[in-house]
């Protein structure tokens, strides 16, 4: 593996700069940035970004939960089912793709602030849908807010965050996504036997979203886009916070981003795809699409289906099992919050994918030895159910964060929207893949074989990782 330099020329260097992979970086070996403290300032407006993650998480994890009973009321056929949930998906894609160069031409914060109002618009029209046309576009709205929010919420944190805790406070957002994915298995489950539950548990989102909304106005504009704007004293002010009140440290950031700005200054549009940007880009496509390909929305919106057909119980005890899955998956995000700048981003994917591939091994492992009737279904629902908690566990260890600290920091910053925003992009689009792909790939090759698959695709990306 090449090591990166590290050097606080991020913008210039692009790829890893000011925290390579490793995570060592400059800051950590004596310069000033060495002792910068976390200021409440920087945690607060990482909370109020971190709501997108919670957004996000809640939206896209509410759906599993809520489709039964949609089914039910609204008489869906399969097809209308699955034109619910893949819709949404598909606005995501769209959403993050927009998102991109709109956060570059009119700032971060106005980007999540757009992305709230449609997460709120989308909230208020599932709440009162009254027909399947409308739970379409309420999922649409909500697509495309989530696909925003995706991309822009780590990317504003990331730049408004000190160095020394960026991946920390990226990590915050990951939380977010898990915590919210664990609130909504939560919703789901307490209003499955309300009537009419499914309003509730879709239109409680609009709650966050006007959460979001005004904790945005009242936070400030990433500096770095300020900086590339020539409004310099605005971020200045803003980096006296965040480091604290120490001017050394502010005014050490403003120089290196203007001396990184200074290397490219009439970057365009389509300089995203040159020689320069390859590397970084493909870098980050791919660990996006890995991140899919492992199969984690598998088993984040099917867990309860999985655990169901691992033979353990019945629907509502397999409700509340997918619920451990999601606070096992929330928890251990906690762990890679505290670990990822202090172990770097490398050894946590590696770690990472090591257990993933073993839980996914195991997880097949399962189904296979009960489709071959050689364990009974009870203890081959125990071992799938602890293969799942296990894979999850260690997917929020790395696989879950990483790829999004990753793609918020090693682009160019006057690039940074576009592409993360394509990053993103093939983030949804590999979700969107996985997603309309499970069920079939499970009756053309076996449950074990689709798990023992994604197992495979783990392999590939741990060679990838040793390569990075
Ligand atoms: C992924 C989501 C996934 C979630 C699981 C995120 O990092 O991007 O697709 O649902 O982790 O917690």
């Amino acid at each position: 593996m090449s090591e990166y330099n590290t050097t606080n020329d991020d913008e210039e260097k692009g790829l890893l700069a000011d925290h390579n992979i490793d995570g060592s970086n400059e800051c950590e070996r004596g310069s000033l940035l060495g002792q910068t403290k976390l200021t409440l300032y920087s945690v607060g407006i990482s909370c109020i970004a971190a709501v997108g993650g919670l957004l996000f998480g809640y939206d896209t994890g509410v759906v599993s939960g809520a489709l039964p009973l949609l089914e039910e009321e609204f008489s869906l056929s399969e097809i209308e089912e699955e034109a619910f949930v893949s819709a949404a998906i598909a606005a995501c894609v769209v959403g993050a793709l927009i998102g991109g160069p709109l956060s570059d031409r009119i700032g971060r914060r106005p980007t999540i602030l757009i992305a709230a109002v449609l997460f709120a618009i989308g909230a208020a029209v599932l709440t009162v849908s009254n027909a399947y046309w409308m739970l379409l576009i309420g999922r649409i709205m909500l697509g495309f807010g989530v696909g925003k929010a995706s991309m822009i919420s780590p990317v504003y944190i990331a730049e408004a965050s000190p160095q020394r805790f960026r991946g920390a406070l990226v990590t915050i957002n990951n939380f977010a996504i898990t915590g919210g994915q664990f609130v909504a298995y939560i919703v789901a489950a307490l209003f499955s036997k309300v009537n009419e539950g499914w309003r509730y548990s879709l239109g409680l989102s609009g709650v966050p979203a006007v959460i979001l909304f005004v904790g945005m106005l009242m936070a400030p504009e990433s500096p770095r886009w300020l900086i590339g704007r020539g409004r310099t004293d605005e971020a200045r002010r803003i980096l006296l916070k965040v480091y604290g009140g120490c001017k050394e440290e502010a005014e050490r950031e403003i120089n290196d981003i203007n001396d990184a700005l200074s290397k490219h200054v009439d970057v365009k549009f389509r300089e995203v795809f040159t020689r320069r940007m390859r590397r970084p880009l493909a870098i980050g496509i791919l660990i996006q699409a890995f991140q899919q390909f492992c199969g984690i929305n598998t088993a984040m919106y099917y867990s309860a289906t999985i655990i169901k057909m691992a033979g353990f119980g019945d629907n509502s005890t397999a409700i509340w099992f997918s619920t451990l899955v999601a606070f096992g998956n929330a928890l251990s995000t906690i762990i890679c919050l505290f670990l990822i700048d202090r172990v770097g981003r490398r050894k946590l994917l590696f770690l990472s994918l090591s257990g993933i591939t073993f839980g996914l091994a195991a997880l097949g492992l399962a189904f296979y030895l009960n489709e071959h009737s050689m364990i009974s279904d009870k203890a081959s629902g125990i071992t799938a159910v602890c293969a799942l908690v296990f894979y999850t566990l260690f997917f929020a260890l790395g696989m879950g964060p990483v790829p999004w600290a990753l793609t918020s920091e090693i682009f160019p910053l006057k690039l940074r929207g576009i592409a993360t925003g394509i990053t993103t992009t093939a983030n949804w689009l590999s979700n969107l893949i996985v997603s309309m792909t499970f069920l079939s790939l499970m009756s053309l090759i076996t449950k074990a074989g689709v798990y023992w698959l994604y197992g495979c695709v783990c392999i590939v990306c741990l060679i990838f990782v040793i390569f990075l």
